[in-house]
């Protein structure tokens, strides 16, 4: 460990980075990057990875949700605040209905980068580098818009650092009508054969507020400040690399660009360039784990050595036809270890489906029942769901199927607007929190 520094996965082989054609240009990004201020600090990292040993200990329960890639067009102050939005309200139904502190973490700020499965994609007969996010390249199908970029590194980083900006400054503002679900939009409840319950959920959370106002003389929003984290995949080790420092009168290296970066399910070789690039910082790291085989014992070696607090979180992702089968097992070969993890439970990327028409999504009930699943897994052996993790969006898009309005397969085409995955609508969010709540509480 003593030799490790942030370029050490560079010796390693790495899934999924671009092919930069110019690498001189790569390493001038890269150099600016390395110079630019963080966009976290030490001490906000630290504090999440208390309260993630919390979580894991069944005394909190981690809410980590956003968009499945974030594009640079929706850098604007409405899909900022439609995110923060969806995400504060699920947190507060979350907090009423399981009574346990919420952890708030985004998929927000540096979610830029992804994983595909092939390196080139081929439409009539012509092949082109694969879209791997706004981070590396455009969308467009033309030679120019798919070759990777380096600049990009530093626009997401820019992006990254407007966002975040802009979210602290709204949480620091109280951003109260949040608290309040008089302002929320609520229209859906009324088009499921279980309104009643969402009406009793809603009206008892308005009521706790109000209680807790009159108690205070204030608004909420401003005596119950929230706390606020993001995360990201890390993925592309350049841009993770060049954020990563040393800080004062702290040991160990920080990758300041996210408080909670992730390895993806498709870059967990053990002896691969992201689990060497992770063993090394010192931020609270999470691993998707799906159904592909795992030597659980030997990745706990490498990222979770000392057993220390709120270090690791493994978001488990299996699909909710497959949870029951392969979710046991995980639990068991943690269990064998004798370490402490979080688990927390990913309803989405097991679920994606292809529908006739073409487009890609996911079924609510599906993502309901592999959470609903979980927990009951969790408990009958001994273990605890600490939290979910879900692709969401604040807008009414049309991407996943089901929820109160029963959207069907039909409608994807009127709102669909995801590059990557389809996410859970501000309706059906919100819902999903309700519902897996009330499974807690
Ligand atoms: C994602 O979270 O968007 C993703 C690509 O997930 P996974 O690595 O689990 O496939
Ligand atoms: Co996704």
């Amino acid at each position: 460990m003593t030799s490790w520094n942030p370029t050490s996965w560079q010796d390693k082989k790495t899934a999924q980075q671009p092919n930069y054609v110019d690498s001189d240009a790569l390493q001038r990004a890269v150099s600016q990057l390395t110079t630019l201020p963080p966009l976290v600090s030490s001490w906000e990292i630290e504090t999440l990875k208390s309260q993630l040993a919390d979580a894991a200990s069944g005394k909190r329960f981690l809410l980590q949700a956003g968009d499945c890639a974030e594009r640079f067009a929706d850098c604007t102050p409405e899909r900022i605040t439609g995110q923060l939005k969806v995400l504060l309200q699920m947190s507060l139904v979350l907090v009423h209905t399981t009574k346990r502190r919420v952890i708030r973490v985004g998929r927000l700020a540096g979610q830029y980068a992804k994983p595909r499965s092939s390196d080139l994609e081929t439409i009539d007969g012509i092949a082109l580098p694969s879209y791997r996010g706004d981070l590396v390249n455009d969308i467009e199908f033309s030679e120019l818009a798919r070759t990777p970029n380096p600049n990009r590194l530093l626009r997401g980083f820019e992006r990254s650092a407007m966002t975040i900006n802009f979210v602290r400054a709204l949480i620091d503002g109280g951003f109260a009508d949040l608290h309040h679900p008089e302002y929320w939009d609520l229209g859906f409840v009324e088009h499921s054969p279980r309104a009643a319950e969402y009406q009793s959920i809603v009206a008892s959370i308005a009521e706790s507020l109000r209680f807790m106002e009159t108690l205070a003389g204030e608004a909420v929003g401003a005596i119950n400040r929230v706390e606020f984290f993001t995360s990201h995949e890390g993925l592309h080790l350049h841009y993770e690399q060049a954020q990563t420092r040393q800080v004062p009168h702290r040991d160990g290296w920080y990758n300041l660009s996210s408080h909670f970066p992730w390895i993806g399910a498709r870059t967990t070789e053990l002896d691969g360039g992201h689990i060497e690039f992770f063993k090394g910082i010192a931020n609270p790291i999470g691993v998707k784990i799906g159904a592909h085989a795992i030597e659980i014992e030997k990745l706990l070696d490498a990222l979770h050595p000392n057993n220390e607090p709120g270090r690791l979180t493994l978001i488990h992702r299996y699909g909710a036809e497959k949870v029951a089968g392969e979710l046991p097992k995980l639990i068991e070969a943690v269990q064998a270890t004798g370490k402490q993890v979080l688990f927390i439970c990913d309803p989405m990327h097991g679920n994606t489906k292809k529908t006739e028409s073409g487009f890609k999504t996911r079924n609510f009930d599906s993502i309901l029942s592999e959470v609903e699943q979980s927990i009951d897994i969790h408990k009958r052996l001994g273990s605890t769901l600490g939290g979910v993790h879900v692709e969401v969006c604040g807008q009414n898009v049309t991407e996943c199927t089901g929820g109160a309005r029963g959207l069907d397969e039909h409608c994807l085409g009127d709102a669909y607007e995801t590059l990557v995955d389809p996410r859970l609508n501000y309706e059906q969010s919100i819902e999903l929190a309700m519902l897996v709540g009330k499974k807690l509480g």
